[in-house]
C-alpha cells in the first residue's frame, strides 16, 4: 500500500503563525508536526510515500526530510500543488504514483495516540473500495469544525456530513483514508463546494452510496492540530505529555 501526506493549504486558522511557514513545519513539541504523520505510515508499515504539499515555503520539506531514509521511508516522492483546492484536488496530483496500488491517504496536521496499523490491516483485507477512520468526539462544538458520520438503523455510516451547525452524531472523520484504485475515477467528477475546494468529504460520500465503504473507530487520542490555535495547544500538550503512534 503507497502512502500520501497532504501538508498544503494555507493554514488560515492558524494564522499569524503560518505567515511565515507552512503549518505543518510548526512544532509539536520536540518535532515539526509533518514528523508525527510520517511516524504514523512508516510505524504501520507503509514505507513508500508521497508528500504533496505547496506555497512558498515548500522547500523547506526537502531540507527537513530529504530522501526519508533517516525517517524509515524507502522511497519519498514529492508533488507541489499550485494552489489549495481542496484535499481532493491535493490527492489528485498522487495518482501516477499511486498507480495501480492501493493508498492511505494521511491530513499532515493530524496527530494519532495509538498506531494506525490495525486500520492498514483491516484494509489490506478489505475485498474493495474505501475506508474511513472515526473518532468519538463529545464536544458539538469541536464536531462543528469537522466531516461527521451519519449512521442508520444497522450501525452503518450512510452519509458524512462536513462542517455542520448540527452534527449527526459523536463521530468525527478523522483525516486517515483508504483508497482501490476507482478512486482515481471518482476524483475527475468532483465539482468545488461552497469553499471553492474539492472535498474529500464529496470523495467518501460517493464510495458510500454505492456501498463501498467500510470504517474502523479508532481508540485513544486523535487531533487535528491545524484546526484553531487553541486546537494546535491541546495537541502539542497532550503529545507533549503522553507522547504519540504508541504500539497497540
Ligand atoms: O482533520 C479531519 C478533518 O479534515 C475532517 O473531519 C474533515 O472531514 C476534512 O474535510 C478535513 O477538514 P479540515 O477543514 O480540517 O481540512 P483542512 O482544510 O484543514 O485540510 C486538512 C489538510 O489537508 C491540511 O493539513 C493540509 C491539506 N490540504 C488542504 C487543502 C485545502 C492540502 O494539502 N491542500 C489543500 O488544498
Amino acid at each position: 500500500m503507497r502512502g500520501v501526506i497532504l501538508a498544503g493549504g494555507t493554514g488560515s486558522r492558524l494564522h499569524p503563525l503560518t505567515r511565515i511557514t507552512n503549518k505543518h513545519l510548526l512544532p509539536i513539541y520536540d518535532r515539526p508536526m509533518i514528523n508525527y504523520a510520517i511516524e504514523s505510515l512508516v510505524g504501520a508499515g507503509v514505507v513508500e510515500i508521497m508528500l504533496v504539499t505547496g506555497g512558498t515555503h515548500a522547500g523547506e520539506f526537502l531540507r527537513l526530510l530529504g530522501n526519508g531514509h533517516e525517517f524509515g521511508i524507502e522511497r519519498l516522492f514529492y508533488a507541489y500543488q499550485d494552489k489549495p483546492g481542496g484535499i481532493a484536488e491535493a490527492l489528485g496530483l498522487a495518482e501516477k504514483f499511486v498507480a495501480g496500488d492501493r493508498c492511505v491517504v494521511l491530513l499532515g496536521d493530524n496527530i494519532f495516540e495509538r498506531s494506525i496499523r490495525p486500520c492498514v490491516d483491516a484494509f489490506e483485507k478489505q475485498a474493495r473500495g474505501a475506508r474511513v477512520v472515526l473518532s468519538q468526539e463529545s464536544n458539538r462544538e469541536h464536531l462543528r469544525n469537522l466531516g461527521v458520520a451519519q449512521f442508520d438503523s444497522n450501525r452503518r455510516i450512510e452519509r458524512i456530513i462536513e462542517k455542520s451547525e448540527k452534527p449527526p452524531s459523536d463521530f468525527a472523520v478523522t483525516g486517515v483514508y483508504f483508497y482501490d484504485s476507482t478512486v482515481w475515477e471518482v476524483l475527475p467528477a468532483l465539482k468545488p463546494s461552497g469553499r471553492g475546494e474539492l472535498e474529500i468529504t464529496d470523495v467518501n460520500n460517493w464510495f458510500l452510496e454505492n456501498g463501498l465503504m467500510e470504517y474502523d473507530v479508532l481508540e485513544g487520542f486523535w487531533g487535528d492540530a491545524g484546526e484553531s490555535i487553541p486546537a494546535y495547544y491541546a495537541v502539542l500538550d497532550f503529545v507533549r505529555a503522553h507522547g504519540v503512534n504508541k504500539p497497540t
